[in-house]
């Protein structure tokens, strides 16, 4: 069988994607009730939206793109960046445990990523990222909070690492910003070669409708901006934004359920003996042992975690998602059973 995307792990509570559990807010289903006939028969205009997305980040609308989920920003941005330009031997820099569109956009682009593991404990490798810039560096991936560890990346370092590199971009994936840390944004104006992503698929809640935003300078985005299609994000979408936009109210109270979750998570591995790493995401890392079995029994009961044992910087670890306070409370009954289970 064909599988486009991930497979849908079917019935049962979806922990393992970091979406929004809660769902979008109600006013973003109100909005798209009101699509017209003629919203979804003509192709978008973006102004709005841009104007729109540039308020809400404090930038000029110049320095926005928006993006088919942020997803499609990482991919045109190694586009924009390396294939557009034909850079040949181009290196993009790779700080490990890392989202894998990374690895995937540098090797679309026909470049090569050059990968740095982690300290101890997972501790951010500045040094060994900055070690590894050469000439051929293009690209340089940074993600914060850390997918899937949960760990910040210290905006001193952030810093560091993008004035070491000023003839690569550098982009500061904040796809969970939302939920922990501070945003770089307001730094951009001193860097000249820095792309920040950000995404309305966690906290907003709008993964099923696909809207990321890349925002830079506009001489690093322009290059970006050539390559991404014209009409790249659809109509629905676009109002759903303006919606998600509008209601202030949803994103606070999400992300306060996000930490009292996570809370809960801690102690219940604290309880259960289990290694977890703090998160600043709407995710928590768990050191479990054997992944496979392990996963194959929480989804029996219906709780979908990632098995991040593919990745070796991850091996005996799931991730599970932090979301409405119901859900993790239904997430630790489910770890319970299945440790319980495992003693017998
Ligand atoms: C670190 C990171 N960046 C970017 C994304 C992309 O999000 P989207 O394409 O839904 O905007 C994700 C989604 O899981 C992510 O974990």
């Amino acid at each position: 069988m064909v599988i486009q995307g991930y497979p849908n792990p079917g019935d049962g509570l979806r922990l393992h994607l970091n979406e929004n559990t809660g769902g979008c807010s109600p006013r973003v289903l109100e909005a798209i009730r009101r699509v017209r006939p003629s919203d979804v028969s003509t192709y978008p205009s973006y102004g709005d939206a841009v104007a729109a997305a540039a308020r809400h980040f404090g930038v000029d609308p110049d320095w926005v793109l928006l993006t088919n989920g942020l997803d499609e920003g990482i991919l045109m941005a190694a586009v924009g960046h390396i294939a557009r330009a034909r850079v040949h031997d181009a290196e993009t820099i790779v700080p490990l445990p890392a989202f894998d569109p990374y690895p995937n956009s540098t090797a679309a682009v026909g470049a090569t990523a050059i990968r740095v593991p982690p300290g101890p404990d997972f501790a951010f490798p500045t040094q060994a990222v900055v070690g590894a810039i050469t000439p051929r560096t293009r690209m340089i991936f940074l993600n914060t909070p850390n997918n899937p560890t949960g760990q910040l990346i210290p905006a001193a370092d952030l810093a560091r690492i993008s004035e070491a590199a000023p003839d690569a971009v550098v982009l500061i994936d904040e796809a969970y910003i939302e939920f922990g840390g501070t945003t770089f944004l307001p730094e951009l104006r001193r860097f000249r070669n820095v792309l920040v992503g950000r995404t309305f698929s966690k906290a907003y809640g709008l993964a099923g409708l696909r809207v990321g935003v890349v925002i830079g300078q506009p001489h690093v985005l322009d290059p970006v901006r050539v390559v991404t299609l014209p009409f790249n994000i659809n109509g629905v979408a676009l109002a759903a934004l303006d919606a998600a936009l509008g209601d202030e109210e949803f994103l606070p109270r999400y992300a306060a359920q996000v930490a009292e979750s996570r809370e809960r998570l801690y102690a219940a591995c604290r309880r259960l003996g289990l290694q977890y790493w703090p998160s600043a995401g709407n995710y928590v890392l768990v050191r479990v042992g054997d992944t496979a079995p392990f996963v194959a029994a929480l989804a029996a009961r219906k709780i979908h975690v990632r098995d991040r044992s593919r990745d070796p910087i991850t091996q005996g670890c799931i991730r599970i998602t932090a979301g409405m306070l119901e859900h993790t409370d239904a997430a630790i009954e489910a770890l319970e059973s299945v440790l319980a289970a495992r003693q017998r």
